[in-house]
């Protein structure tokens, strides 16, 4: 679908259940692989990012069999992966290439992680030089950039304090920590997503919090599981504000993932004014998930900065492009990060707000989104820059725009959601 036509809806209204969360599934498919004996993996993300750490482990001598949403991976052990004869690539997927980064710097032999334009552009020196500090030896491009080569070995364990709040860069760093002799420890300034932490503790081994640091012995040995995914509540989002945008609506998601470290964007939402119910929130693999339901919403608008930016640093894309319709509109600060994601998001978000016809500020670290602009907007051609989140929040905000909205390269929903325009499509009334 390289063009999606969007026209304005009357209304969103409907029941879902969503594929499973991306972060959860590259993690419980990496542990599975490190794992010993077999693990099934159920509601695995549908993802094309997913697809792209299977693939790295199929390439790694891993056993990988899917069956619709479910996975079953048979674990070659913590020194049974083989050395790839190719490269190893990770498409548009960052967590693919950083996560696997640290498990090849463990292995006795050299490989090559590649990726798209996009993920070639993307920041890696902040998973080199910890991994070079504990023995890695990599050859990067230019300025940290991928492909990366990796040549493994043997790993010391280090004490090391994040730099930048990142979950890609902590989990990348207690992979590495499992093929260390010692203590790994990772502090981290703010609390970012912990599902390596929760995986590890369920696939048998141990990795506490004390505060802000994360601690893990080197060489504990992993078991397989059986575990299923919730559903990715960045995914939930979209269909949320398009509920909150269009009047009378109303969508109810089923068994989405509400692990507290991925649901400040609820907690902004509520605070402007949404209305969000979480029913039959239960734990599954030490993972929260429940029913959320949300409604056509007033929303006021606010102000995103601090460590909420960062722990709702996917969402506030779909978060910006509801901001012009708002009473006071949105200013986000402390997102710098936006900018080295698939795409520079701050421009992109800029840039797109203006074709609609929104007024919006470019700010070195966020944006500064008026409100009440809804009276000025209209459909337009959006250019997402290939970057998925981008094309999805275009996408929900063309059904309260008049005329029509062209998403280009609207195909680039599948990195994290190929159904999305499906679904959208099912609960949309015209
Ligand atoms: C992710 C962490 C975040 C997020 C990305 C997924 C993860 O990236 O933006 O979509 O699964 O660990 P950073 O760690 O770079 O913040």
């Amino acid at each position: 679908m390289p063009i999606a036509r969007i026209t304005p809806a009357r209304r969103v209204r409907g029941e879902l259940q969503l594929p499973g969360d991306k972060s959860i599934s590259h993690r419980y498919a990496i542990l599975a692989a490190l794992a010993e004996g077999p693990s099934e993996i159920s509601n695995y993300s549908t993802a094309d990012d997913c697809a792209r750490t299977l693939a790295c482990l199929e390439r790694l001598g891993v056993k990988c069999r899917r069956e619709g949403h479910r996975v079953h991976l048979t674990g070659a052990g913590l020194v049974g992966f083989r050395k790839p004869w190719r490269k190893l690539d990770a498409g548009n997927s960052g967590t693919t290439m950083r996560l696997l980064a640290g498990v090849l710097a463990g292995q006795p032999f050299a490989a090559t992680l590649t990726g798209d334009p996009s993920l070639r552009r993307r920041p890696m020196r902040r998973i080199i030089e910890p991994l070079t500090r504990m023995g890695a030896r990599i050859t990067a491009q230019g300025d940290g950039l991928a492909p990366l080569e990796i040549h493994g070995g043997p790993l010391r364990a280090i004490d090391y304090t994040l730099p930048v709040p990142s979950a890609q860069v902590k989990s990348c760093i207690l992979l590495a920590g499992l093929f260390a002799d010692g203590v790994t420890s990772v502090t981290e300034p703010v609390r970012t997503r912990d599902h390596l932490e929760l995986a590890l503790a369920q696939f048998g081994a141990e990795a506490p919090r004390a505060e802000r640091a994360i601690r893990l012995a080197g060489r504990q040995r992993l078991t397989g599981q059986r575990l299923g995914v919730p559903g990715d509540i960045s995914s939930a989002v979209f269909f949320l504000a398009a509920a909150m945008l269009l009047p009378d609506s109303q969508v109810t998601l089923h068994h989405v993932g509400l692990n507290p470290t991925r649901t400040a964007v609820l907690d902004c939402l509520a605070a402007q004014g949404a209305c969000i119910r979480l029913t039959d929130v239960a734990e599954e693999n030490r993972e929260l998930a429940g029913t959320v339901t949300a409604g056509s919403a007033a929303l006021q608008g606010g102000a995103v900065s601090g460590p909420a930016a960062a722990r709702m640093i996917d969402e506030l894309p779909m978060l910006a492009v509801l901001a012009p319709f708002t009473a006071g509109g949105l200013e986000i600060h402390d997102a710098g990060e936006l900018r080295l994601k698939e795409s520079d998001r701050i421009a992109t978000l800029a840039d797109n707000l203006r074709r609609i016809g929104a007024e919006v500020q470019e700010l070195s670290d966020g944006l500064r989104i008026p409100g009440g602009q809804a009276s000025r907007l209209r459909g337009a051609e959006i250019d997402p820059q290939g970057d998925h989140r981008i094309a999805m929040a275009f996408s929900v905000a063309a059904l309260a725009l008049p005329g029509e909205t062209a998403i280009l390269g609207a195909e680039c929903a599948a990195v994290s959601f190929p159904e999305f325009f499906p679904l959208l499509d099912a609960v949309t009334q015209r």
